[in-house]
Order: C-alpha cells, then structure tokens, then sequence
C-alpha cells in the first residue's frame, strides 16, 4: 500500500427508485452507528421517492447537507428525530451518473454492497448485467468479485419476469430481503416495521446492529402490554 493511502473498506449503499427511503436511513444510520464506512449512490429515480417520502430535494452538490436531514428524519416524518453525524471520510458519495467512480471497478476496496430498497428495475439491470448507472455497476462488480451482495426488493404483487430475476440474482451469489415487516418482534410505531427490515438487511450482510428484538422463543412475548 502506497504511504498514506486509507485502509477504508466501506460498503457500498444503493437506493434505487422504490419506496421505502426510510429503510434506507435506517440501514446508513446503523451502519455508522456500527462503525462501518459507507459509500453511497443514490439513483436519479430514488431522488423522486426521496422527495415523495421526506420533501427532501437530493442534490449531488449539497448531498451532505441533504443526506444530513433525511438521516435525522424518522420513518413519521418528524425531523430531528435521530442525531447523526456525517462529519470526516465515514460517508462518500458518488453521482449515480459516475461510471469512473471507486465502486465501478473491482480493485476499489469494499466489503460488499446494500440495495435498499430495490426497484424492479434495479433488480432486473443487475439480473442482466445492464450496469446502466453507478448503482447498477457496482452491484455487478460486487458479484463478480465474490462479495456480499444484499437486495432489499420493494414491489407488490410481484410478477413472473421479477421473480425470475430475483432467482437470477439468488443463483448468482446475491441475498435477496424483500421489504416485508414482520409483526413478532412488538412494533407499536412505524419506526419499529422500518428498523426490522433494516435489521434483517444488515442481518444479510453481517453487519450487528440492535434495530428489532429478535424471536426467543417465547410466543406473543414481545406482544405490547395495554
Ligand atoms: C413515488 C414513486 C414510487 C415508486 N415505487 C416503486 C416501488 O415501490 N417499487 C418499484 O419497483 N418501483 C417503484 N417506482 C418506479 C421506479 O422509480 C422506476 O421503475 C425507476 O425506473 C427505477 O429506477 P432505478 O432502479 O434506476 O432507481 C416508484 C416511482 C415513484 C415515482
């Protein structure tokens, strides 16, 4: 290693264009929380859900400022909720637009990459190798390069061709985590339904986290008491 060059190793964030922005706080805000690097591409389309979902008008010039006060958003709307600290080289961002960025190639050191949430769209250009974006590219690089690869589906129904590429991406190395909350772990807010699919993501990757109490054992013991 050349002096002075970092030892960073982050993993790689994608949103692409399906609902579910809130997945996507939870999961960046726990994996800072975890102490892992994070280099972040957020799709042209995921900026629509983004200012859908939060009002919040993603700009590549202003990203810090804007990924600052989507992070602090909770999955209400409330803003303010979670304090959150972008300061230093913890988070990067790339333009999706950017096909020369670090994570288009495979000897950028990373440890794998997180598509939440995934767009059918998504999944099907990485099913196909189509690396029509930064996003896309570097998922197709994170399997070719063996890494962990975690697709956090958003769509319902699902149709045949979805399915398939889902397979697809199964048989090629991929985990797929559809976004689909579980009610056993004692949600009362909508919070708690975000954080479980946030946790069952970082779950896939091997990331720990404390985001949903886990199944013991014991039934209807995380049932809220009234
Ligand atoms: C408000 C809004 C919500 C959307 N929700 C979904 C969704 O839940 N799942 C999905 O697959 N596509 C959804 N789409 C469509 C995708 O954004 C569209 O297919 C886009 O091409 C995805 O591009 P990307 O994968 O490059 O981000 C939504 C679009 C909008 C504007």
């Amino acid at each position: 290693m050349n002096p002075g060059e970092s030892q960073r190793a982050p993993w790689i964030v994608g949103v692409s264009g399906a609902s579910g922005t809130p997945y996507a706080a939870a999961v960046l805000r726990a994996l800072l929380a975890a102490g892992e690097s994070v280099d972040l591409v957020v799709s042209r389309a995921s900026r629509l859900t983004l200012l859908d979902e939060t009002g919040i008008s993603f700009r590549d010039a202003h990203w810090r400022t804007d990924l600052h006060a989507w992070l602090s958003r909770g999955a209400d709307g409330k803003p303010g909720t979670f304090d959150v600290d972008l300061a230093g080289d913890r988070v990067r961002h790339w333009s999706a637009g950017d096909l020369a960025a670090g994570p288009s190639s495979g000897s950028y050191p990373a440890k794998g990459m997180l598509i939440v949430p995934a767009s059918t769209a998504s999944v099907a250009g990485v099913a196909l190798g189509l690396s029509k974006d930064l996003l896309q590219r570097s998922a197709s690089v994170t399997l070719k390069e063996g890494r962990r690869l975690v697709v956090a589906v958003r769509e319902t129904p699902l149709d045949g061709r979805t399915l398939r590429h889902l397979v697809t991406l199964d048989d090629a190395g991929a985990t797929v985590v559809p976004a689909s909350p579980a009610f056993y772990a004692g949600a009362t807010h909508i919070q708690d339904l975000v954080d479980f699919v946030a946790g069952r993501v970082l779950d896939a990757a091997g990331v720990e986290h404390d985001l949903y109490r886990r199944w013991r054992g014991d039934l209807g013991g995380a049932r809220p008491t009234t």
